[in-house]
């Protein structure tokens, strides 16, 4: 009896020393299937630190990533935190997961300050996948996430389509240290240089937020420039400035307002109504993170450092078909 305790004691120590997540070190090169997915019959944990799950995108992106693990549950065990938008909650978060010694860590970044944390994960030779936004460093397996510079660039050969060449933008910008905002602002800058009569005018950065980007609009709107379009870093903040401009009482005609993200009913409404006049989708990326944790599981890392999400834009000619093509908008 006494030898059946000690060995069943053995086991526990070997069971709960998560051996999932493999070695750690350079002969992982966070991406084999390590030495020991589950050759303790333990299942691997995947675990997931997002930014918040606050704004409608991420409450798309927390709950099909949710469900593909779900579906996925014979392979691996799931686990996620919401960081609340905090950089240091979020550097936490991950520290702590890394105790656990998953297989795969997914991460969304607040902002590019979270690398420290995200850098020693990978160290413990545990895969890291990026999800949308990046970080200043090399030390993750890939990224998943649309282009967004790539989408700056259609924004703004959309925008200088409908202001035939001329006018002024207010560019209601995102996180400050988040890498979409960058590129989307880099990419848009970019494509209107060859636009000279278009003059840019880079608003604040409202946080990705609706309410702030109300706010900013409803003072920018106080010293009565002249606009032609409102380009918004995403949805959230189109449709803030969209409210501001509709309370200011405006007697002119409306400048044209242009989003990201396309994950909402309520922009394709708006779309359809004329309050807004186009989003460019965001897919959101963690059906496809959660793909790739499993692939990873198997043995097969992924080989490219980026997996790009493909963009669309969506017009009043496109809204209806594109709310059918997309039965998962948030309502
Ligand atoms: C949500 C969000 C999206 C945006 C993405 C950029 O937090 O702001 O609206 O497309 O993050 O990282």
């Amino acid at each position: 009896m006494k030898f059946f305790i000690g060995l069943m004691a053995a086991l526990l120590i070997v069971g709960c020393s998560g051996g999932d997540s493999g070695s750690t070190g350079s002969d992982n090169a966070n991406g084999g299937a390590g030495k020991s997915a589950s050759s303790d019959g333990a299942k691997p944990l995947v675990v997931f630190s997002q930014a918040n799950s606050q704004d409608p995108w991420r409450k798309v992106f927390d709950a099909e990533t949710k469900a593909a693990a779900e579906k996925l549950s014979d392979v691996m065990q799931y686990d996620s935190q919401d960081a609340g938008g905090d950089p240091a909650k979020q550097n936490n978060i991950i520290d702590t997961f890394v105790v656990r010694k998953p297989k795969v860590l997914l991460v969304s970044p607040t902002e590019t300050s979270v690398q420290g944390s995200i850098e020693k994960a990978f160290d413990e030779g545990i895969s890291v996948i990026l999800l949308d936004r990046g970080i200043d460093s090399e030390k993750y397996t890939t990224l998943i996430g649309g282009d967004n510079t790539e989408i700056g660039r259609e924004a703004a050969e959309y925008v200088a389509k409908r202001l035939n060449g001329k006018g002024t933008v207010l560019m209601i910008q995102g996180i400050a240290q988040a890498t979409p905002t960058k590129d989307r602002k880099g990419g848009f800058l970019e494509v209107m240089k060859k636009y000279p009569d278009i003059k840019i005018i880079e608003g604040d950065d409202c946080g990705y937020q609706r309410q702030k980007a109300r706010s900013y609009m409803e003072t920018f709107l106080l010293k009565g420039e002249k606009i032609d379009c409102v380009y918004a870093h995403n949805d959230e903040m189109a449709i803030g400035a969209r409210l501001a401009w509709d309370a200011s009482n405006p007697s002119g005609p409306a400048p044209i307002f242009v989003g990201i993200d396309g994950c909402q009913q309520e922009v394709v409404d708006m779309i359809k109504e004329g309050k807004l006049d186009a989003t460019f989708k965001y897919p959101t990326p963690g059906a496809k993170g959660i793909e790739i944790a499993a692939e990873i599981i198997k043995g097969n890392p992924p080989k490219d450092k980026k997996i790009v999400l493909p963009t669309e834009i969506v017009t009043k000619e496109t809204a209806d078909a594109y709310t059918k093509a997309n039965p998962n908008l948030a309502k």
